[in-house]
């Protein structure tokens, strides 16, 4: 299947002279959310808006479905593309209707079908239209109103999203929230989505793959998360990445029968069962492995498949997962 956005050796220099982004090349394929991530002022933003011509690229080629976006007329070009602007920037005297509004008029929807999108988008990111839609911007959370912008970007379903640091202005635990909605949202609508952050848990979460952007343009072929948290490509990505990989990597991985010892699994079931009270189901991600061995007054955890027990697990366990997860993202 033909990438659904190729970036072809970009490159972007501001007329002060400054190279924002410089021989970036890519490709997002079709339905993926692919995750773009690096440090402030590494050219994010300025790559997201190259793509919807907001910014005119100084050399290099940008595919949008096989198609070159400068022989395609600019309007029709952000029909198909929603964008999330960093920081926002919902119109301040426009109600919350109107801002996801702002689309489908253009496009000259009659007002019963912007109505009902409008309706069916707020409640699609979590806010009940009647509370909501007659508020203005300064009337929400910083919570709600990156719900808003999502909704407004959605508005006439585009095929293709950008999104510019979209839960950058909400407090960690709305954050977390607000990605899992997200990440439901994305596998619905099946959209393809370009993602710039530059929180790597953000990326690891919400990505189908990421790559590492580094300021002046240089970019790691984008890999999957668990790839990229293993087997750091290069020096840079393994300073953004960190020292915390590991941990971050028990949030992908997932409990398998294989990773319980021999010997627990041949553990008594039915004096154990009466032993302890926690259980776990196979296939739980390995964070909530870890947290449940954590709380066992003895470290050891019972783990069920549909209701029948088949093991125990404790903290080798999770190392034994650990190391099944990393050595099947370098193989
Ligand atoms: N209109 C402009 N004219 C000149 N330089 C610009 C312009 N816009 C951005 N830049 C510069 O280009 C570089 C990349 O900016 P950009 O906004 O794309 O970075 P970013 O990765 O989105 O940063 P942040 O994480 O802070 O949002 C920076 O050095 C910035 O100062
Ligand atoms: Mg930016």
């Amino acid at each position: 299947m033909a990438p659904a956005i190729v970036f072809d050796h970009v490159r972007k220099e501001y007329p002060d002279g400054t190279v924002a982004v410089d021989d970036l090349s890519f490709e997002v394929r079709e339905h993926e959310l692919l995750a773009l991530v690096g440090p402030s002022g590494c050219g994010k933003s300025t790559t997201l808006r190259m793509a919807n011509r907001l910014v005119e690229l100084t050399s290099g080629r940008i595919l949008i479905n096989g198609e070159d976006i400068t022989q395609v007329d600019t309007v029709a070009l952000r029909r198909r593309i929603g964008y999330v602007i960093q920081h926002v920037g919902l119109f301040p005297h426009r109600t919350v209707t109107q801002n996801v509004s702002t689309v489908p008029q253009l496009l000259g929807w009659d007002r019963a079908r912007t109505r009902a999108r409008v309706g069916e988008l707020l409640e699609l990111v979590g806010l009940d239209p009647d509370r909501y839609g007659r508020r203005y911007p300064h009337e929400l959370s910083g919570g709600a109103r990156q719900r808003v912008g999502v909704a407004r970007a959605l508005a006439v379903d585009p095929p293709v999203l950008l999104m510019d640091e979209p839960f950058g202005a909400v407090d960690p635990v709305g954050r977390r929230r607000l990605q899992a909605e997200f990440r439901r949202i994305h596998r619905e609508l099946g959209t393809t989505v370009v993602l710039v952050t530059h929180d790597v848990d953000e990326a690891v979460r919400l990505a189908d793959r990421g790559a590492v952007l580094s300021r002046g343009g240089g970019l790691e072929q984008p890999a999957p998360p668990v790839s990229v948290l293993s087997a750091p490509a290069s020096p840079a990505v393994a300073d953004l990445v960190g020292s915390g990989a590991a941990v971050r990597l028990l949030a992908l991985g997932r409990l398998e029968r294989a990773d319980l010892a021999p010997g627990a699994r041949a553990v008594d079931a039915e004096a154990a069962d009466s032993a302890h009270g926690a259980s776990l189901e196979l296939g739980a991600a390995l964070d909530d492995v870890f947290a449940a061995i954590a709380q066992a007054p003895d470290g050891r955890v019972l783990v069920r498949q549909d209701g029948a027990l088949v093991g125990m697990a404790d903290a080798d366990t999770v190392v034994t997962a650990l190391q099944r997860v990393t050595a099947a993202a370098q193989a």
